[in-house]
């Protein structure tokens, strides 16, 4: 509650925005928390973002997320204040104005990396492929190296672009060099402990045709799209022999918590409301 008794305001901004689950999620965190708070959708036009954010913060607004496709505008809004995070993924989710000032944080890589804690998969010391070079991947990449992963190999569909995503990287920590390859899907290996899926292949119920061998022994398959029933990657993960599977339900929430520490100063208990975004998924 802020001082004068009126609950701050909270939002997301997208487009499209009906689809999104983060008024529930940041919603369930205040009631965990007894923080008053307001968070709604906020739909922004195409070629209307900036004037949505600085419209929203000029009514007195405290916190923004940012989904698609306004990540990249959201990083060239908080130039002045990024995070290390942002900073590394050229992205930015998370919106706040302190002392007058635009911050932004990215807290997707965060996400993923408690989701795969959470599911006995740490990446510290494992082998990890990445499938995909789009905007979803791109804010990954370093959060995985950073957590220690042995090695990290991105292919993508389009092999220059997972080549530019390796490039961007290594410009940027240049010791990463030796732990990070790139190539095309057909390049893909074997080996893996982890094989994270962030085309957008699911959204469409099209796998990625990645060739077979890639798991190892006790290996987890990851999408980092959800959906009520096993995604097309995920049910190809199964037929190539994975062990484990997750879809990104986790990566939602753990984002979602990431951001609420930097807003409100305290880490939320992210499992009953995954338990109630999987309940809810089942039955829509
Ligand atoms: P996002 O921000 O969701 O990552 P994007 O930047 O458009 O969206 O990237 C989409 C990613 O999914 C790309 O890696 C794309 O591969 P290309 O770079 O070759 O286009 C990948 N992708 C989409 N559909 C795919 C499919 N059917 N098979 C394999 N990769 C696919």
């Amino acid at each position: 509650m802020s001082s004068s008794g009126t609950p701050k305001r909270y939002g997301v901004v997208g487009h499209p925005i009906a689809q999104s689950r983060s008024p529930f999620i940041h919603q369930t965190f205040g009631r965990q928390a007894a923080i008053d708070l307001t968070y709604e959708k906020i739909l922004a036009p195409l070629d209307g973002f900036a004037q949505t954010v600085h419209e929203f913060f000029g009514q007195g607004g405290a916190g923004l997320n940012i989904t698609v496709p306004f990540k990249e505008q959201a990083f060239e809004l908080a130039r002045a204040h990024l995070s290390e995070r942002a900073r590394l993924a050229g992205a930015v989710n998370t919106l706040w104005m302190r002392d007058g000032r635009l911050h932004g944080c990215n807290t997707d890589g965060v996400g993923l990396l408690t989701d795969l804690e959470r599911l006995g998969h740490g990446p510290k010391g494992k082998s990890v492929l990445l499938v995909g070079a789009g905007g979803a991947a791109k804010g990954v990449v370093l959060p995985l190296m950073d957590a220690g992963c042995a090695r990290l190999r991105v292919v993508n569909r389009t092999a220059a672009r997972a080549h530019g995503l390796r490039a961007h990287a290594v410009e940027q920590l240049p010791a990463l060099a030796d732990r990070l390859g790139a190539g095309g899907l057909d390049e893909a290996g074997g080996q893996w402990d982890i094989v994270i899926n962030a085309t957008s292949g699911s959204l469409h119920d099209t796998p990625p045709e990645l060739p077979p061998g890639l798991y190892a022994q006790g290996a987890l398959a990851y999408d980092m799209v959800y959906a009520a029933a096993p995604t097309a990657f995920l049910r190809q993960a199964r037929d190539q022999g994975a062990a484990h599977a997750a879809d990104g339900l986790g990566m939602l929430v753990g984002q979602a918590a990431a951001a609420f520490r930097i807003w409100h100063g305290l880490m939320p208990d992210v499992q009953p409301v995954l338990e109630a975004l999987r309940r809810e998924l089942h039955y829509t």
